[in-house]
């Protein structure tokens, strides 16, 4: 059976308050309808189609990777309108799958469910029992239980009101008998809008079955009409990823003090301490630890390293035993081997740094390449730029730096040289021979204090 998807996505967002189509805004840094689209590809799909009003453009730029097609809702007539633009897009498949690009949380174990149970069915639809209903529309059974017709809030009776299982929206429909209900749809209704929704009196009238199924959590149906909604589902959506991590072993401190927003990929024994932010692919080796308020970005940490607390790194590497921080910085393509250390108010940037190097306190390291057991002192900088070219610095094995010490690049440290404290190093240094720059130091044996005049 080809599947067809559906996905409504023309609501204006009014609520928002915003000049971004609500669709767009983010959740976890993806937008809501990537959310959807994300999940409908878990699907075994054969057609695809957004339905788009409000700033459509803007929608179709902002997921413009995607293959699939775009149907334009002029003007908002309601969701059994919206989905008929779609229908001409869907071609010859079998069944129609209809989303939302407003709820982003459904799952695919949830779809896949729905699917399953209207196998036989030629309408199935995603209901839920809700102890405040306040709002949706309302599923109207008979004394056998039979779905009959589903009526809207502002449609709806005393008695319906009081119904507690609601319509979620999504439903999966046989596409031939859809076409023929959405092309008998009437808006004489309370909206004046052509409801999605009355097809179901439809099919019963016809006779058919239609099949129900709930999801596992209700959280999955909530949509998005304000930013509090938005807030809520960021919450919810963490929340998720919280527990699937520790689902797959590893350790937080508190789950509810954890954000990532990307994918975070983990060995075994990973833990990670309170209020740390992950962006983009992020990779943690085994028995990783990150301390508190860490901010990682596009990075792979190798086994064993400890990150302390209040580090950021983006798109670096580290080996593995490493240890960083508190308070480094990590900057792009920073390239760490094993059992480096890297202390507090040190920032790195383009350099890769050898096994066992130590950089432990308020350092600048930019466009170096640092052998291994390199001891490099407090205060070091790399002058990298001359104020219109980046150069290189380069350091051997075994190398000692002294603290303070300025390194004027292009320039090469020999390997086992080392170099006095508040040098100022210009010129390339022997391999295993103490070079430095330091003024002799003396004292001044006559000096006296000067006196305060007496005007
Ligand atoms: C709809 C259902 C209601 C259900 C509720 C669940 C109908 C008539 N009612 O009500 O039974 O409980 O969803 O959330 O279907 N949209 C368009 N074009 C339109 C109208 C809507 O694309 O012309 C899209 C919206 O962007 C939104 C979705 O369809 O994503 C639902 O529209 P909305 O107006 O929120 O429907 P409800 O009145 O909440
Ligand atoms: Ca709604």
């Amino acid at each position: 059976m080809k599947l067809g998807v559906a996905i409504l996505a023309a609501g204006q967002g009014t609520r928002m308050k915003s000049d971004l189509p609500k669709v767009l805004h983010p959740l976890a840094d993806r937008p809501l309808l990537r959310h959807v689209v994300d999940t409908a590809l878990e699907l075994d799909l054969a057609r695809f189609c957004i339905v788009h009003g409000h700033g459509g453009d803007q929608v179709r730029l902002a997921l413009g990777d995607l293959d699939c097609d775009w149907a334009h809702q002029a003007e908002r007539k309601g969701t059994g309108h919206a989905l008929l633009q779609a229908l001409p897009h869907l071609g010859d498949v079998d069944r129609v799958l209809v989303l939302y690009g407003d709820i982003p949380l459904i799952r695919a174990a949830t779809l896949r469910r729905l699917l399953e149970v209207a196998r036989q069915a030629s309408l199935g639809v995603l209901t839920a029992f809700l102890p405040d209903p306040g709002g949706y529309g309302r599923i109207v059974r008979d004394h056998e239980g039979r779905v009959r017709r589903i009526v809207e809030e502002k449609d709806a009776s005393e008695a319906e009101l009081a119904i507690d299982e609601i319509n979620t929206g999504f439903l999966i429909a046989d596409r031939v008998a859809l076409a023929d209900w959405l092309g008998r749809l009437g808006n004489d209704n309370a909206q004046g809008e052509y409801y999605l929704t009355d097809i179901i009196a439809m099919a019963t009238a016809e006779g058919r079955a239609i099949a129900t199924t709930q999801p596992e959590k209700s959280e999955e149906i909530l949509g998005v009409n304000d930013r509090i909604q938005l807030a809520d589902l960021e919450r919810r959506f963490q929340a998720r990823i919280a527990r699937d991590l520790m689902q797959t072993g590893v350790s937080l401190r508190d789950p509810a003090r954890l954000d990532v927003r990307g994918h975070l990929q983990v060995g075994r024994d990973v833990s990670i301490d309170i209020n740390c932010l992950f962006e983009g692919e992020v990779v943690l080796g085994d028995e990783v630890t990150i301390g508190p308020n860490c901010y990682l970005r596009d990075c792979v940490i190798g086994a064993h390293t400890q990150v302390l607390a209040n580090s950021v790194i983006e798109e670096a590497r580290v080996g593995t035993q490493a240890r960083i921080g508190p308070f480094s910085r990590l900057r792009p393509q920073a390239d760490l081997s094993d059992e480096v250390h890297v202390g507090n108010f040190v920032e790195i940037k383009k350099a890769q740094i050898g096994q066992g190097t130590k950089i432990s306190h308020l350092s600048y390291i930019g466009d170096a390449q640092v052998g291994s057991g390199v001891n490099i002192g407090a205060g070091t900088i790399t002058c990298n730029f001359d104020g219109v070219n980046k150069h290189l610095t380069r350091i051997g094995d075994g190398a000692f730096i002294g603290s303070n010490t300025a390194l004027v690049a292009p320039v090469t440290v020999g390997e086992g040289a080392t170099i006095g404290a508040g040098s100022v190093i210009g010129r390339d240094t022997p391999p295993h021979k103490l070079t430095l720059t330091r003024a002799p130091q003396r004292t001044i044996e006559q000096w006296q204090k000067p006196v305060k005049k007496r005007i």
